[in-house]
Formats: C-alpha cells, sequence, structure tokens
C-alpha cells in the first residue's frame, strides 16, 4: 500500500475535488423538497411511492436522500451493470436482475447517481413503462454534457459536470473509490 502523508489510502489517488461532501449534503437536501413538490403535482399517495435507486452507483446518494424525504414510501432495486470492471465508456445497461413487479399504478422514482450516455437511464424509463406506473421521473446526481444525455428526461440533475470521469460518493472505478465522501477525478496513472 501506497500512501501520501496526511491522507487517506482511498484519497491517494484523487486529483482533484469536483463536488465536495458539505456540497452534496446542501444539494439534497434542496433535491429531497424539489422532489417531494414533483411528487405533489404527480398526485403521488404515499402508499404508491416506490424508490428505485440504480445499484450500486447510487446507494450513498438514495441513503442520504430518503432520509430527507418525510413520504411513506418504498425502495425497490434495479440491478444494472454498464461499467464492468476498469472501463470508462459505457458497455450498454444489462440488468444483472429482473426489475421488480407489481409497479401498476405506482409512482416510480429512478435514482441514478450519474447521467452520462443516459442508456441506463433510457433503457430503465423504456423498461418500467412497460408496468404502466401511475407516474415516473427520475432524479439523479450528476449529470455530464454529452449530447445523447440530453435528450434523456430526467426531472431533477444535483449538478452538472464537466465530461470527466469521476469518483466517489458512490461512483467508483473498478469498485473502487465509492466510500469517498466526495466526488472526484482520479490522478491518470489510476485510471489506466
Ligand atoms: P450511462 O448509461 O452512460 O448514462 O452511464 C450511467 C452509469 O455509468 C452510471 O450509473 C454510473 O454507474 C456509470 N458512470 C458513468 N459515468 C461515470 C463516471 O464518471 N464515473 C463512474 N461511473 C460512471
Ligand atoms: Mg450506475
Amino acid at each position: 500500500m501506497t500512501t501520501t502523508p496526511g491522507r487517506a489510502p482511498v484519497e491517494a489517488d484523487i486529483e482533484r475535488v469536483l463536488v465536495s461532501a458539505d456540497a452534496i449534503a446542501r444539494r439534497v437536501a434542496e433535491l429531497a423538497e424539489e422532489l417531494g413538490r414533483g411528487l405533489a403535482t404527480d398526485g403521488a399517495d404515499d402508499e404508491g411511492i416506490v424508490l428505485m435507486p440504480v445499484m450500486t452507483g447510487s446507494m450513498l446518494f438514495v441513503s442520504d436522500l430518503v432520509r430527507q424525504l418525510p413520504h411513506k414510501l418504498r425502495l425497490e432495486l434495479a440491478l444494472v451493470s454498464s461499467y464492468p470492471g476498469t472501463a470508462q465508456q459505457s458497455q450498454g445497461a444489462k440488468l444483472t436482475m429482473p426489475l421488480p413487479t407489481g409497479l401498476e399504478g405506482r409512482h416510480i422514482v429512478l435514482v441514478d447517481d450519474i447521467l452520462d450516455s443516459g442508456g441506463t437511464i433510457r433503457f430503465l424509463q423504456k423498461e418500467l413503462a412497460k408496468q404502466a406506473p401511475a407516474s415516473l421521473r427520475t432524479i439523479v446526481l450528476l449529470r455530464k454534457p454529452r449530447p445523447d444525455a440530453a435528450d434523456v428526461p430526467c426531472e431533477h440533475v444535483g449538478f452538472e459536470i464537466p465530461d470527466e470521469f469521476v469518483v466517489g460518493y458512490g461512483l467508483d472505478f473498478d469498485g473502487l473509490y465509492r466510500n469517498l465522501p466526495y466526488i472526484g477525478t482520479l490522478r491518470p496513472k489510476s485510471a489506466e
């Protein structure tokens, strides 16, 4: 293990912090309010709300978000793999477990860490629509300025970030760095 004096091992490969832990916490609180207003306009009753985090990247985001929501809601997971291992370009979204069923008439909120090419969200929105939910909205913590992502309906976006590969707060490279409390870029050698 190589460590830089004064830095935690998980931080040693980080080049730059893009979004601090404090900024994330402040924005998550705002997003919870926004989402609450959105659900009210959808006519969502508490019994019908299903939050569906896209695993594994949105694990930290959804756990902070749900604790700011006053609603009675259910959590159902979407297990998807699009960046296996060390790939930095999406390899196409694949379900690694069948999607939850019985969503007819529910108010679904799809929660993801980042909208990059938009392939994952587009795929999940199409699949979920087949179950005739009462409403379907999407919330992502981060969005990159990719032209193909711009066409994907996404009602709530935490931060617009530059088109760079990022890790932390749930986002990984080869399974690592999810436990960083902030979003940052990797030093080039770590991403090779
Ligand atoms: P998309 O299908 O290209 O929009 O990619 C979405 C998924 O790829 C996200 O749910 C992330 O898990 C992953 N991803 C996209 N960009 C990054 C990144 O910069 N760092 C880490 N994971 C990413
Ligand atoms: Mg993901």
